[in-house]
């Protein structure tokens, strides 16, 4: 193990009641990059937010070249050479990619004792360093206006401007294509060849175990271990990171009877530029999976089944009759939910609390002759928490104090408390650990079984539509490449069959 140029020791953090993390000691030599792993709620972020100077720990210690540092802002912890792209997108929307980035690095010139930019400088470095990450995003475009992939990437080159030797990526991948992500990792190697270090969050195990030098385990806010990516399995893994072994790690295949009635019947669906040509049928209690690379038009097709496009031809049959939702009122009136990719940014409410994101949609079901039915309305949302095994203090905190993986849960339960008889998921799992994600998908099996509930599962994760799924449609480029059953596939032959 190289000597250590950054290390933490027993560092411990408690937010009221919840002990984040608790004697947690850590160490990274020059050139490693050491992959943090963790249950959703573990204590990644918290971790990762002292080392970069968002948070301070209440006790320990952090270490540069052997010397006791403190930062009580970003600002010095980047002076010190640790910068973050953290977990969630901390961008200013109305300013450029460049300005954004320039924010991180300012290039001081000094004239006559007093600090001054040099602006030009700046942005050139700013670009120079999107270019390193990435090739396709224009640094004069407005980042509000970017995806929430590209922001991510941006992010990243904003960290890497401020001349970091120590970079904390923070799920970077959670939401990048297969393109974005293989540059990333150019990016990455050609940062370690520096003799740079990074500390690496991803809850894609295949990811870490590829990218590491070293892996580290937290359960509970504590050290659950240290692995070797040469040599640890997945189930290491996930059993180091659960505390126990992992009771199954895949749904069993399963067949739809073939007179199950058919409740939604699309027929030549086209919308110019996002997708042409598409049929299929979904049968009640079936899971029909939508697999493609993105961009593929699965979103696009999602968002015109839910009313919030137009398709200019084609039918859609909804429980037998021809229908045309005109607006997402309509949809979710009749029914048909679409729970979208962009939670984030579009599906919390960052005031309120836990239990009121839950169940803001379904408010009116709790509506009582005088008041709101509060204690039945919690006892549900509660449900769902459990169910989903969602890691929360009270019910009535807001949900900003939850983990990212958990703030996602609460959103999957918002929209599983509505009484949807179709619902559509858009990467229902991204940033869910791999417990917790086998957990949704066994309750989705569920509800599809006890409710008959017909769902349409979009993931960019094969392994799981292989899972979960009881059909496949493949997409590639808005076109339907073919409709199989999921329990005779492999990674393989969907992967050909989207690409060919
Ligand atoms: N600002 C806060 N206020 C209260 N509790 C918090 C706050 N930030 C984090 N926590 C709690 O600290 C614990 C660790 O959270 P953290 O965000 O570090 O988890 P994580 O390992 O990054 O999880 P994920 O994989 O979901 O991102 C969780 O129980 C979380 O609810
Ligand atoms: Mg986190």
């Amino acid at each position: 193990m190289p000597d250590p140029i950054f290390e933490a020791r027993n560092i411990s953090k408690r937010f009221g009641p919840v002990r984040a993390l608790n004697e947690v000691s850590i160490a990274i030599g020059a050139g490693e990059l050491h992959s943090i792993i963790g249950e959703n709620g573990a204590g990644k972020s918290t971790l990762m937010n002292i080392f970069c100077g968002r948070l301070r720990p209440d006790t320990g210690a952090l270490l540069i070249d052997r010397q006791p540092v403190h930062f009580s802002s970003p600002k010095q912890a980047a002076a010190a050479g640790i910068a973050i792209a953290p977990q969630e997108i901390n961008l200013v929307p109305a300013l450029s990619v460049a300005e954004n980035i320039m924010l991180g690095a300012q290039i001081g010139a000094r004239i006559c004792g007093g600090a001054v930019i040099d602006w030009k400088a700046t942005r050139a470095e700013a670009i120079r360093h999107l270019h390193e990450v990435d090739d396709q995003i224009d640094p004069a475009s407005r980042v509000g206006d970017l995806s929430k992939a590209q922001q991510q990437l941006v992010q990243i080159a904003r960290a890497a401007a401020t001349d970091a030797r120590i970079l904390i990526l923070d799920e970077p991948t959670a939401t990048l294509t297969h393109r974005e992500t293989a540059r990333l990792f150019d990016y990455i190697r050609s940062f370690k060849a520096r003799g740079h270090s990074i500390f690496y969050i991803s809850h894609r195990l295949d990811e870490v175990k590829a990218l590491s030098d070293r892996i580290t385990v937290l359960r509970d806010g504590a050290l659950a271990g240290t692995l070797d990516p040469a040599t640890a399995t997945r189930e290491e893994m996930v059993t180091l990171m659960a505390g126990r072994p992992p009771s199954a790690m895949r749904q069993e295949p399963r067949r739809i009877p073939g007179d199950a009635p058919v409740v939604l019947k699309v027929t030549g669906l086209t919308r110019p530029g996002e997708f042409q040509d598409l049929s299929f049928s979904l049968r009640k209690g079936e899971i029909l999976g939508v697999s493609g690379l993105i961009g593929s038009g699965r979103t696009e097709m999602a968002k015109c089944l839910f009313g919030l496009t137009r398709a200019t031809a084609g039918e859609i049959e909804y429980f037998g009759q021809k229908t045309r939702f005109t607006s997402p009122l309509q949809a979710i009136q009749a029914g048909l939910i679409y729970l979208p990719e962009e939670r984030k940014q579009e599906g919390i409410f960052p005031l309120l609390s836990i239990v009121e994101n839950a169940a803001m949609p379904s408010m009116a079901r709790f509506r009582g002759l005088l008041a709101m039915r509060n204690r039945e309305m919690l006892a549900e949302v509660m449900d769902y928490i459990a169910l989903l095994k969602t890691r929360i203090g009270s019910p009535r905190d807001a949900i900003t104090t939850l983990s990212g993986g958990n703030q996602q849960k609460v959103i999957i339960a918002r929209w599983l408390m509505r009484d949807a008889k179709v619902l559509i998921m858009d990467e229902p799992t991204r940033g869910i650990d791999v417990n917790a994600k086998f957990e949704i998908q066994a309750v989705l099996r569920r509800l599809t079984e006890e409710r008959g509930l017909s769902i349409i599962l979009i993931s960019s994760e094969m392994e799981e539509v292989l899972d979960v799924a009881d059909r496949i449609l493949v997409m590639h480029e808005g076109r339907a490449r073919g409709i199989v059953d999921a329990a005779g596939e492999s990674q393989e032959s969907l992967l050909k069959l989207a690409m060919t």
